[in-house]
């Protein structure tokens, strides 16, 4: 196949991405998705939730990998440093949260349901091959010139603090089922100073930073689809830390500090 109808089966690609997202956007402020603390109990088919998050955090890294690395080599193409930079750095968000993340995990017996392996696996497979195809051939990145482009350099600061804030959410959060509990706690330190959802705080501000670097219509979709899912799930989180915990810090909000 050409690069030039790639291209166009990514753009249709990206249409479905930007319509999936509104649609995701309204659906979970109507319902929050049930796993983690929104499981109703109810729920038929699930799978436990280790395999499960390997099975469908894995697609981003392969098929961004396979796109980007693949269409090179038969297309002929050497990837520009900018290019290779914003490769590695999805990558190693991805390796950690598809293999790294689930063995942290500390509730070995948690499930997750099916419906959201199937829906997990084939977004996150569509989304790594729009933004791979996107890195490989936008041709502002195949120029190394882009490295000191403002864009770039911001870009590439906002990224690595949402990285970190999410990581270390993440631990703050796994932290809390250290001594082989399984419920739930308030928990305390780092952004959590701030908001109820640090880890997603840190997810959103990676993905805007990741697309700012990129400065592609794949990167700044992927960006809105990552707020479009985490921020109704982010004011679901606070509704329920609020009424589980009379205690709650009152000053703390939902996702954005002093805001929202
Ligand atoms: N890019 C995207 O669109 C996207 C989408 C989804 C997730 N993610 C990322 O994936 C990671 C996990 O997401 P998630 O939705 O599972 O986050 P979450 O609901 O905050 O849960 C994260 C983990 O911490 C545990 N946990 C959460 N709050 C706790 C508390 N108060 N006390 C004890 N344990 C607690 C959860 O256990 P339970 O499972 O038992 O609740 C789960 O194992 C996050 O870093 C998120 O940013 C990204």
């Amino acid at each position: 196949m050409t690069l030039s109808e790639l291209g166009s089966i990514q753009q249709v690609l990206l249409i479905f991405i930007l319509v999936l997202g509104a649609l995701t956007f309204v659906g979970t402020l109507i319902k929050t998705n049930t796993y983690g603390r929104h499981m109703q109990g109810n729920e038929k088919l699930t799978l436990p939730a280790l395999p499960a998050w390997l099975i469908f955090e894995c697609p981003q890294w392969w098929a961004f990998a396979v796109t980007f690395w693949g269409l090179a080599l038969v297309h002929d193409l050497s990837p520009s440093l900018p290019a290779i930079l914003l490769f590695a750095l999805w990558q190693s968000h991805y390796l950690y949260r598809s293999l790294v993340y689930p063995l942290r995990m500390q509730d070995r017996a948690k499930r997750f349901p099916l419906a959201g392996v199937v829906f997990g696996f084939g977004f996150n497979a569509i989304n790594g091959f729009v933004n791979g195809f996107a890195v490989l051939t936008a041709s502002h990145l195949m120029d190394s010139a882009w490295l000191s482009d403002p864009r770039f350099v911001a870009g590439l600061v906002i990224a690595v603090s949402g990285w970190w804030i999410n990581f270390q959410a993440d631990g703050i959060l796994i932290n809390l089922r250290s001594d082989g509990s399984t419920g739930y706690k308030i928990p305390f330190g780092g952004m959590f100073r701030y908001v109820s959802s640090a880890n997603y705080l840190g997810e959103i501000v990676l993905w805007c930073g990741w697309a700012l670097m990129a400065f592609t219509p794949a990167g700044l979709i992927f960006a809105l689809f990552t707020i479009s899912n985490l921020l109704p799930r982010a004011l679901s989180h606070h509704r329920w830390y609020l009424q589980k915990f009379p205690d709650y810090p009152a000053d703390r909000k939902a996702i954005i500090p002093k805001l929202l």
